[in-house]
């Protein structure tokens, strides 16, 4: 596949079949994300990849917890809810997502089906625990570095037809990550993403996440027109 089609076909994947993921297929993609840059080749990410056993087990303490009430727990620092047009973009793509799976606004039971299968991770075969050098914890540049390499992993992926989505909820109950994935206390949890092969039965797969134009991304300058 060319570069251009896998950035441009690539798609978050929330419904996975049951066909199990080859390590070495996995290997090959992590290689791949390893390539991303980082500031001054620091590199400072670290992936924990789950499946079978210790993957039911993440799903099943974070799901539990969420159920029990017991509050959110990340271990990089909290951020406020979105606003403005942030929070209009986060709408619009639940809209989307929702619209897709027919569920209705005021369908309480089914949006909370929706939310307890992304604290599932999709029920997806594989989930890759993203983590980086906590002494980096403080440092910015380390999320971003971590992020580059993050996208790299999805995009190398797709180009081999498997689908993911980078996901929040799936670590929402880090201390349950941490303990089932053995996680070394000099790494810090960052996010994980949901790994398999897609599900092209499953509709909201196919849903198309609205982009802005190049025109409100970016200015020119200097530039003849
Ligand atoms: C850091 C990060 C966290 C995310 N967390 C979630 C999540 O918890 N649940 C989910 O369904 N999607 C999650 N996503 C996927 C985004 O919703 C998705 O990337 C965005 O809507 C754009 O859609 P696309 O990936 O299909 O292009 C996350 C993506 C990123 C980058």
């Amino acid at each position: 596949m060319k570069l251009d089609q896998v950035i441009q076909e690539r798609r978050s994947i929330r419904g996975f079949t049951d066909q199990p993921v080859p390590r070495a297929l996995l290997e090959e993609v992590i290689a791949l994300a390893n390539r991303a840059p980082s500031s001054m080749n620091t590199q400072p990410w670290h992936l924990h990849v789950l499946t079978g056993e210790p993957l039911e087990r993440v799903r099943r303490g974070n799901t539990e917890r969420m159920l029990e009430g017991v509050p959110p727990s990340r271990e990089i620092g909290d951020y406020s809810a979105y606003e403005g047009e942030h929070r209009k973009r986060q709408v619009e793509i639940a809209v989307q997502l929702f619209e897709a799976m027919g569920i209705e606004r005021h369908d309480a039971e089914r949006r909370q089906d929706w939310v307890m299968r992304g604290f599932r991770q999709f029920d997806a075969p594989v989930s890759i625990v993203v983590c980086f050098d906590r002494v980096l914890l403080d440092n910015p540049i380390a999320h971003f570095d971590t992020g580059a390499m993050t996208y790299g992993l999805v995009l190398s992926a797709w180009s081999r037809g498997l689908g993911a989505v980078i996901n929040g909820q799936g670590i929402m109950q880090s201390p349950v990550v941490r303990e089932v994935a053995g996680i070394p206390e000099d790494q810090v949890i960052l996010t994980c993403v949901a790994l398999g092969w897609p599900d092209d039965d499953f509709v909201a797969n196919s849903v198309v996440s609205r982009r802005r134009p190049v025109s409100n991304t970016a200015r020119f300058l200097g530039f003849d027109e």
